[in-house]
């Protein structure tokens, strides 16, 4: 079994990467794996912006990446690159800390034209960060996600399809990557 940390990084709790957030930890829950949601939005924000990492629910967060064989990070586009709460919580973790890991970036939008924010912006930063082992990013559609509302929206069938197939080869980089370090 490995542990996966998916990481969401929209400003709203009622957000369409969050749904896609829920759905990833659904599908690999049932896959035997331990998956974690982490918002970056409910950790306290101050504590984040201000990089205190001895803060109580900012260190948790840092230790919650440090002991996950893989990271889902899901990310809204704005301005055609991550979110700020994406980046925020990225920079407090030490160089080399994606170092093994297997990453997938994943993203939603309102224009299919800006997916390439995930090869051109999300999946050089992690790059950047020392990630070695960086999964093909997978866009996902506001149109293909209902409105989220109360926070239960859905991924529509094509789209969720995609998202499932999209896993697959990530969960043979965590058997991977849980091999080297078992
Ligand atoms: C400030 C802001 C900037 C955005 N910029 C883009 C963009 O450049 N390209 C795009 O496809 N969608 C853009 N969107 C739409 C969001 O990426 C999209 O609706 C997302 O799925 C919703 O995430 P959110 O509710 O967490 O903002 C933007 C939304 C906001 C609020």
């Amino acid at each position: 079994m490995s542990t996966v940390l998916i990481i969401s990084g929209s400003p709203s709790s009622t957000a369409r990467p969050g749904v896609v957030a829920t759905l990833v930890a659904t599908a690999l829950t049932a896959a035997g794996h331990s998956a974690d949601l982490l918002a970056v939005r409910d950790l306290p924000t101050v504590a984040l912006l201000a990089e205190d990492r001895a803060e109580p629910a900012i260190s948790a967060a840092l230790s919650a990446v440090e002991s996950a064989d893989g990271l889902v990070v899901v990310s809204p586009v704005y301005r055609a690159a991550y979110s700020g709460l994406v980046k925020s919580l990225l920079d407090l973790l030490p160089t080399g800390a994606l170092v093994g890991k297997a990453v997938l970036p994943l993203a939603t939008g309102g224009s299919q034209g800006h997916l390439v924010a995930l090869d051109f912006v999300l999946r050089p930063l992690l790059f950047a960060m020392g990630a070695t082992k960086v999964l093909p990013g997978h866009f996902v559609p506001d149109r293909m996600i209902e409105e989220p509302g109360t926070g239960t929206g859905a991924v529509l069938a094509p789209a969720r399809k995609a998202l499932e197939d999209a896993l697959v080869p990530f969960q043979d980089a965590l058997r991977k990557a849980s091999a080297l370090t078992a």
